[in-house]
This record gives C-alpha cells, structure tokens and sequence, in this order.
C-alpha cells in the first residue's frame, strides 16, 4: 500500500519554518507496512491543495493521503473544505474516531475540523499541523485503517 504526505502550511511552504509533521507521518506510514511515497508542502490556497489531492488520487493512484495542518478556525485555515471539494464519499466514523479520542487528550481538539473521505480508491485522512497532534489522530484511527485501505481495493 503507497502513502502520500500532504503539509498545508503556509510557512512551511515559504520556509520560514521548518516541516515537523511530515517526518511523524512518514514514522507512521514505516510503522503501518505503508509506502510512504511522496511529502509534498502546499500553501493554504483551497485550488493548490484540491489540485494536488486529485493528482494523488487520480494519477498517481495513492492508497492513502495524510493531510497536515489547516484544519483550524484561522482565516487561511481551508484544508476541510478543499478536500471535502474532491471526495466522492465522506468517511464520518474516521473524523468521529479522531475527535472523541483528541478530546480525551486536550479540549482545544474541539478547534480541529477534520474532513475524511474517499475519492476513487483513495482514502484521504485530514489531521491538524502540530506534529504531537497528528500522532494522537493516526494511533485513533490505527485500529481499523488496514481494514478501510483493504476495502478500497
Ligand atoms: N488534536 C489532538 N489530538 N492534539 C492536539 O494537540 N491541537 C488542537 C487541534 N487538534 C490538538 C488537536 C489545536 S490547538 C488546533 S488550533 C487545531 O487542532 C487545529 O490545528 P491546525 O489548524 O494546525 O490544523
């Protein structure tokens, strides 16, 4: 199975600050017999982020995207809604799994607005930018992830 790393971050994408998230993506996908094939930095541009998506998707046919970053309620923040542009299918239980798990750990968890969803037969997962968030919403979702890419084949 081939894994997609997706930074949204404006500063990460200018360099004035250095992408943490992507290598704790990448650790996750090592961890989980994914092949972590590309980490790609978008700026907070809804156009940028749903044409990279799409790519990913529909050429490069990804089993997976881990999406990092933009989730928030900041006036950039767009990543939820480009990518709720491009699914085809809203996977609910994914977001549902992040959530109630995030609040247990902090409240400010009740700030993210993660989307998930599937377009063709790529599942396309949306986590917040901090590198200690996005761990916590990958282990929430570990449990049955194998199952959902199986599913999608
Ligand atoms: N979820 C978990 N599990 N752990 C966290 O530390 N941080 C929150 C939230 N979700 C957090 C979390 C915070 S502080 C913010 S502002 C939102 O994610 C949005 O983050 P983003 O705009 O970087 O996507």
């Amino acid at each position: 199975m081939a894994g997609a790393i997706v930074i949204v971050s404006d500063r990460c994408f200018n360099k004035s600050m250095e992408d943490k998230a992507g290598s704790v993506i990448d650790k996750f996908f090592q961890e989980n017999d994914l092949l972590s094939k590309c980490r790609i930095i978008v700026p907070d541009e809804k156009n940028i982020i749903m044409e990279t998506l799409k790519r990913l998707c529909d050429t490069d046919k990804m089993d997976l995207i881990v999406t990092s970053g933009g989730t928030g309620f900041s006036p950039r923040d767009v990543t939820p809604e480009a990518t709720k542009m491009i699914i085809e299918k809203e996977a609910p239980g994914l977001v549902l799994a992040m959530l109630k798990g995030s609040l247990e750990v902090t409240p400010t968890a009740m700030l993210s607005r993660p989307v998930c969803g599937i377009r063709g037969s790529t599942l396309i997962i949306n986590t917040p930018g901090s590198p200690k968030a996005v761990v916590e919403c990958l282990n929430f979702i570990k449990p049955s992830l194998k199952h959902a890419l199986q599913l999608l084949k």
